[in-house]
């Protein structure tokens, strides 16, 4: 049914410079002008790229914002730990590094802690500059753009959006899904299944990189094609970088024989 514009009332939170009621209509409408048309491209139509440790190496601010908590808080923390926490949502990460100790603490002083180690974080992620996006990055996204095939960015992190933003890498793609918006973190497909249903493909046509063994379980739970930024347990195929991909090796999985 079409919208009757007159009928339409102004809510409360509605923006104050509007200058007619058709601004209005077309501000109200806005979400549904964003929904894209079903994909037609033959082969792969999405690729979903996991962030921290593939577009960005920020283990290594990871490492010392959880060590720096280990170190007040007394407890062990190592690369090995640091490298088993690679997709998992925050306050997982917390409860790992507390280990046996974590049923001690209250949820209030858990999350606390966690607020503290993301401002070891935030720390050093203010530091970004695009130049530090990895290398391959943006020639691969234009490739990508240039063939018709949508992309996202899927993450367990709630600083995705801050990230993107520090690379210059925001508009580059089509959709985020980050740490908040899913109820059920990665290994459970939860969020490659949003970013599928956003951009309107099949989960078979959306094809996952990722760096994390809870993100190609994942990515295998939503019956999504995988490749690993180095050697990842149960990715189907690996590479070193970003560098060595191309639209040609990821379309082939879709190519008939
Ligand atoms: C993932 C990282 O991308 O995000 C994990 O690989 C991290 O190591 C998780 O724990 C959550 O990140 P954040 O920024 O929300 O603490
Ligand atoms: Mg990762």
């Amino acid at each position: 049914m079409p919208l009757n514009v007159e009928k339409v009332k102004y809510p409360l939170a509605a923006p104050a410079t509007l200058p007619d009621v058709h601004d209005f209509a077309s501000w109200l409408l806005a979400p549904a002008h964003r929904i894209p048309p079903k994909p037609t491209r033959p082969g792969l139509q999405a690729v979903l790229f996991d962030l921290d440790g593939v577009l960005v190496d920020t283990a290594a601010f990871h490492y010392h914002a959880w060590k720096h908590l280990a170190d007040e808080l007394t407890l062990p923390f190592d690369e090995n730990l640091n490298r088993s926490f690679r997709g998992v949502p925050r306050m997982a990460c917390l409860d790992l590094l507390l280990g046996e100790h974590a049923r001690y603490f209250a949820i209030e002083e858990k999350t606390v802690l966690a607020e503290r180690k993301n401002g070891y974080y935030l720390d050093q992620v203010r530091t970004l500059r695009p130049e530090d996006a990895a290398p391959g990055a943006r020639d691969l996204l234009t490739e990508l753009r240039a063939a018709g095939v949508r992309t996202a960015v899927v993450s367990a992190s709630k600083n995705a959006r801050l990230v993107l933003d520090l690379l210059r890498l925001a508009d580059a793609f089509d959709t985020v899904v980050d740490g908040g918006d899913v109820t059920r973190g990665k290994p459970d497909p939860q969020c490659f299944l949003k970013a599928a249903a956003t951009l309107r493909t099949a989960p078979q046509r959306c094809l996952v990189i990722e760096d994390g063994e809870a993100g190609i379980r994942a990515a295998r739970a939503a019956d999504m094609p995988t490749v690993g930024i180095a050697p990842v347990r149960g990715a189907q195929r690996s590479v070193g970088g970003l560098t060595d991909l191309s639209l040609p090796f990821l379309d082939a999985p879709y190519a008939t024989p």
